[in-house]
């Protein structure tokens, strides 16, 4: 019986991880595709070089960069400078002290690049640029997921077949996570004219590919889900210590909200350090699902996110769920909604953002802290009960990052469906008792 016991504990824990470790992986099964195009046009030749236009593209359904912004990294090949920059900067300038006359704007053979804050003045700006390298999500907001900046550089060939792309290439959005492939010479951009009516081209095109990895972003996770039901009083809440425990060193400390304003108002502007309020989970995000209603035809959802971060307004959120009844969502209130179909054929994926000025910033944690909606699903016949936790969601992301789910044999149970028998811990305490029977 014991061995049978640890048996299937290994069998647990082995699916355990496999099924973690397949959610953290570089591939997104609800963004299979997503990724970060960084597109270098060589426009023009120099007589030294060549001014390129760059372009960051974020084609990642749901997952945007946020403030502090995007950091752009690499190394160049030969002795290359960065002589100007337009809508963009070197963030350190390094040893130009060879040149006379007006020194290059970066000297340094791996540069890293910053986009310039709103408000820059006009004759520094492109077109998509000083944005202060927030760039939207694809799905969110098409018109806002590109940042782009101008470039001239030195000492580099000034033919396609001297010059060289920059190797190891590096995107901090922000902070770790992404990995970017090699630059790969592609067929040149072609540009309209304002007008439509002329194409230009570009000299030259190389094409990077960064991919995401929520493993290699944070060790420990930002989000977790709660669950609850008018079925049923209690609330599934998540595990303690679901994103960090209060007593660890690792995850740093959490304050009240006396505390809270005090820290903010002695520190500094623009620290993105997180400042927990005290919670048993311990995560910045809470997102909580609630079954609030069941009528005839249709069933309705209260969702509510609230945020424990003091530092951080959470500007232009987006949250992504999966649920079989997103085939037939009938009303959505107080968000934008759009579905996600990551497979053809497959409509069970949706993504969730505030309206524009009303709710999409989710303000610093408090009193106002938190953003809600409800959902209004219509019943399909064939498929919808409230059995074994089928009314809730499989999975939730909060700004791209996967949330800890509660342990399913947690879930609320329906009344008429199975009793909850089947709890682990009561199986747990069984097993013991009779490997303890057995033993005497
Ligand atoms: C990057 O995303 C674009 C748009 O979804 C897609 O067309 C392209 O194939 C992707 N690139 C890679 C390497 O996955
Ligand atoms: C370089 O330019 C020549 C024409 O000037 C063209 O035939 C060739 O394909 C180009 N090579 C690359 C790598 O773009
Ligand atoms: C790029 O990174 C690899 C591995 O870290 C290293 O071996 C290589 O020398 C780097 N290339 C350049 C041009 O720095
Ligand atoms: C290069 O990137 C641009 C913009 O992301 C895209 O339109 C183009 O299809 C890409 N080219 C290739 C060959 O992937
Ligand atoms: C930290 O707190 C958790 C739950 O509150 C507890 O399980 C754990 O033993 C504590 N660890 C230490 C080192 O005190
Ligand atoms: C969040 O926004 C509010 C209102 O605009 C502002 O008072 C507060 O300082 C902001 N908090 C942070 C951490 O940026
Ligand atoms: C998925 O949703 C789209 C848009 O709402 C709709 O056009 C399509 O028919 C749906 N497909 C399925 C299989 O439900
Ligand atoms: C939505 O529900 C209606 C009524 O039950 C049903 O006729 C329709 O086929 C459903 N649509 C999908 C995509 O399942």
């Amino acid at each position: 019986m014991e061995i049978v016991y640890s048996r299937f504990s290994v069998l647990f824990l082995f699916l355990l991880s496999w099924t973690s470790f397949t959610t953290t992986d570089a591939y997104d099964a609800l963004d299979p595709t997503g990724n970060i195009t960084i597109k270098w046009d060589i426009i023009s030749w120099t007589p030294d070089g060549y001014v390129a236009r760059v372009t960051i593209f974020n084609f990642q359904q749901y997952r945007h960069i946020e403030a502090p912004g995007w950091q752009l990294g690499w190394t160049w090949l030969k002795k290359e400078v960065i002589w100007s920059m337009v809508g963009a900067q070197a963030t350190e300038q390094g040893d130009c002290s060879k040149f006379k006359g007006d020194p290059p704007h970066c000297c340094k053979k791996t540069p890293t690049v910053v986009d310039l804050l709103p408000g820059t003045p006009y004759n520094h700006q492109i077109s998509n640029c000083c944005r202060g390298g927030v760039v939207s999500a694809w799905a969110q907001d098409p018109a806002n997921a590109a940042s782009s900046f101008q470039i001239s550089v030195g000492q580099s060939g000034t033919t396609n077949t001297t010059v060289r792309a920059p190797r190891n290439v590096t995107l901090k959005a922000p902070g770790p996570g992404y990995t970017c492939g090699p630059a790969k010479t592609v067929a040149p951009t072609k540009f309209f004219s304002d007008d439509k009516r002329r194409k230009t081209q570009a000299m030259m095109t190389w094409n990077m590919t960064c991919t995401y990895s929520q493993f290699l972003a944070r060790k420990t996770p930002t989000c977790c889900v709660s669950l609850s039901s008018f079925y049923d009083k209690t609330i599934v809440p998540f595990p303690t210590c679901s994103c960090g425990c209060q007593n660890s060193s690792q995850t740093g400390t959490c304050v009240d909200q006396k505390i809270a304003s005090v820290i903010q108002a002695s520190s500094r502007k623009n620290n993105y350090e997180p400042l927990l309020q005290c919670t048993q989970h311990m995560c910045p995000i809470r997102v909580h699902w609630h079954v609030k209603t069941n009528y005839k035809e249709y069933w309705r959802v209260k969702v509510s996110i609230t945020n424990f971060n003091f530092n951080m307004n959470y500007s232009l959120w987006n949250m992504v769920a999966q649920h079989p009844n997103f085939n037939n969502v009938t009303q959505l209130f107080s968000f934008n909604y759009k579905p996600l179909s990551p497979y053809a054929g497959i409509n069970d994926t949706a993504m969730l953002w505030g309206i524009k000025f009303y709710n999409d910033m989710l303000s610093q944690a408090g009193p106002v802290g938190n953003v809600q909606s409800e959902l209004l699903f219509r019943k399909s016949p064939s498929k919808f009960t409230f059995e074994k936790g089928w009314a809730f969601p499989r999975r939730i992301y909060f700004n791209g990052d996967n949330c800890v789910m509660p342990p399913p044999d947690s879930y609320p149970w329906f009344p008429n469906a199975t009793p909850k028998l089947a709890t682990s811990p009561f199986i747990v305490l069984l097993i013991t008792f009779f490997s303890v029977l057995i033993r005497m």
